[in-house]
């Protein structure tokens, strides 16, 4: 509704930068387990699955023994046909099963995705509007798309790989430890140097991680902001600067991403070296042993072929160790949103909105956006139900914040806000809610056709509701003008309408809503006198029957109300009807006698006498 000021003019100081420290194993290793626990199930099939083709794998290595001892040396052709066929099938065995696993958890892990971004979407959307104000939308559009991504390899290959990996070096290494157990300590003590060097590397990989999808969400959230203010971005001829804004956000990304590579190539070198030094090992130990014939030429063979079945994962576990730190990065920051509190977090002890007659009364209330600096002021009212109540004052008096309040947008500091005499407090939101419509300056109108918008308040409104509607907004005779009549799409914001004709569309939403509290923040400020006319019959027609509070510059609006309360600096210092506030002579005589002198003024140019 506001977020659109200073689109591109520079008016949004540098991108925000929420700061905060990464979560100790410990928490990330929790939330991975609650991950892991609820896809279990995928996630058990996945390693016998895994198991299987580990097993079968090892059958290769074993035959090669086998032959050069016993069917080589022990001269049986006979042994050879089995032997190959055995290798044969475990192949067959291997691929099948690594085929279905691949298929099965590249699918487990798009699913977790979906869920996650199912469940982050729904979070957002129910974030107190305050949150809306302080994050940019795009920080929060990356959240929802980019950081549920990263759990991709939490739940889909990477931890099957990572316990598949530890079990299968495991299990070799016994075999191992039972062929050669002084040669199996010295290859074992090279892995162990390489996995404690991947463990320092993904402890200071895992922040810039973090940092990154950071980077990526202040991206997303400028680059959404500029280009839904790309006419103010162009009229001030900003495109340099956006520009270079946005060059200098993807160049840290950049940056990031080249540590990160660093931080691979380094493991990768290490890990190659690691190979060579055991093999060089192998060859010296391996061969003294050969020579002095305690070890056959068939042992050693599969002994070899063996340390490589251990060697592989452990490498692959660092390959493995840094997605799985993209995915905890990007889980500690799902755990930052879903760390705050959504509007309906008390809902389970508040009672459901009834039907309300629409008494509106307000006592005492004090809010602040920021509580050391009060807005409002101890402000009291009461609207009886169907009354009209128009908050006239200079800009910056808190006439939206107070309608805000009413929204339920946000919470008094103090005092209490009477809904046919039931604290707001106590009330679930969405159930009031559905009892409030809402006319606004602007930001009312969805890209999609004039039908969708207007059905976004009744989705299951009849064409012949949507046709009252609309007739009574006088809206009826331009919606059927237009290309599409019904069908035709109005663009991001509703820019392919004329100001007047959003309004009137606006209008028509909210009498199809049905509402009982109607709030009309200067829904005719921004049209001209023209438009501003046809408008008022629609607002009219809307407003009768609800209880309305209506913000408007244009004190003709204003003339009919049941109540006009006068703000000043965020206290009421008037309140009375038309003719009274008039005859007292004070600040709403003021704001309507420079008002009758503009409209004086109207039809002149500025500079004429
Ligand atoms: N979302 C917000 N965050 C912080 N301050 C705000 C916010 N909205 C309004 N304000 C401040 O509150 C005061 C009242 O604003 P507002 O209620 O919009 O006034 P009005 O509608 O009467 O012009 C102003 O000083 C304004 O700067
Ligand atoms: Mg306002």
């Amino acid at each position: 509704m506001r977020g659109m000021g200073g689109g591109g003019g520079g008016g949004h100081g540098g991108p925000r930068r929420e700061k905060s420290k990464p979560p100790g194993w410990g928490v990330v290793l929790r939330e991975s387990a609650v991950l892991v626990r609820q896809h279990r199930g995928r996630l058990g099939v996945g390693l016998i699955l895994l198991a299987v083709s580990r097993a079968a794998a090892l059958v290769a290595p074993a035959s090669a023994g086998w032959l050069l001892d016993h069917v080589v040396a022990g001269k049986r052709p006979d042994l050879l046909l089995p032997l190959a066929a055995a290798v044969l099938v475990a192949a067959v065995v291997q691929s099948g099963a690594g085929y279905a696993l691949s298929q099965l958890l590249g699918v487990a892990a798009q699913r977790a995705i979906h869920s996650m971004r199912l469940e982050l979407h729904w979070h957002v959307l129910r974030l107190p509007v305050a949150r809306f104000d302080a994050t940019q939308s795009g920080q929060l559009v990356s959240r929802v798309m980019n950081d549920a991504e990263g759990i991709r390899n939490l739940v889909g290959n990477g931890i099957v790989q990572l316990v598949g990996g530890l079990l299968t070096a495991g299990v070799v290494f016994v075999i191992l430890l039972w062929l050669n157990w002084q040669l199996t300590l010295a290859v074992a003590g090279l892995l162990a140097v390489f996995g404690a060097a991947t463990a320092i590397a993904l402890t200071r990989l895992r922040p810039i991680f973090r940092e990154r999808g950071q980077t990526q969400a202040e991206i997303t959230g400028r680059m959404t902001q500029v280009l839904g203010g790309i006419r103010a971005v162009k009229a001030y001829a900003a495109e340099t600067r956006e520009q270079d804004a946005f060059r200098a956000g993807a160049e840290r990304l950049f940056s990031h991403i080249r540590t990160t590579i660093t931080g691979f190539s380094v493991l990768g070198a290490l890990g190659t070296l690691v190979v060579g030094i055991s093999a060089a090992v192998l060859i010296l130990v391996g061969g003294q042993a050969l020579l002095a014939g305690t070890m056959s030429a068939g042992q050693l063979f599969t002994y070899v072929m063996y340390v490589a079945l251990m060697t592989a994962p452990v490498l692959q576990i660092a390959a493995i160790g840094t997605q799985m730190t993209e995915a905890f990065a990007g889980l500690d920051r799902i755990r930052e949103l879903r760390a705050q509190a959504t509007e309906d977090a008390d809902a389970a002890g508040r009672s459901a909105c009834p039907r309300l007659s629409g008494a509106v009364e307000l006592r005492e209330v004090v809010f602040g956006y920021n509580p050391e600096r009060p807005v409002l002021h101890g402000v009291s009212l009461r609207a009886e139900p169907g009354q009209t109540i128009a908050l006239v004052g200079p800009s910056g008096s808190g006439k939206t914040t107070l309608v805000s309040l009413i929204m339920g947008f946000h919470r008094p500091q103090s005092g209490a806000i009477l809904l046919d005499g039931a604290d707001l407090a106590g009330l679930r939101l969405d159930s009031y809610r559905r009892q409030l419509g809402v006319v606004l300056q602007d930001n009312v109108v969805f890209d999609g056709t004039v039908r969708d918008n207007l059905l976004f308040a009744r989705p299951e409104a009849t064409q012949d509701a949507l046709d009252a509607a609309a007739e009574a907004a006088a809206a009826l005779g331009f919606i059927r003008e237009l290309e599409k009549g019904w069908d035709t799409v109005v663009g991001e914001r509703g820019v392919k309408l004329s100001g007047g004709q959003r309004q009137r569309l606006a209008i028509a939403r909210a009498l199809l809503a049905d509402p009982r509290i109607l709030v009309l923040d200067e829904a005719t400020s921004a049209l001209d006198s023209e438009s501003e006319a046809e408008v008022q019959g629609a607002l009219a027609r809307l407003r009768h029957g609800r209880t309305t509070f209506v913000i408007a510059h244009r004190l003709s609006t204003i003339r009919s109300a049941d109540q006009i309360l006068v703000l000043e600096g965020g206290r009421i210092a008037e309140r009375g009807r038309h003719d009274e506030l008039l005859a007292g002579g004070g600040l709403y005589r003021r704001l309507h006698d420079r008002q009758s002198g503009l409209a004086a003024e109207l039809f002149r140019n500025p500079g004429e006498a």
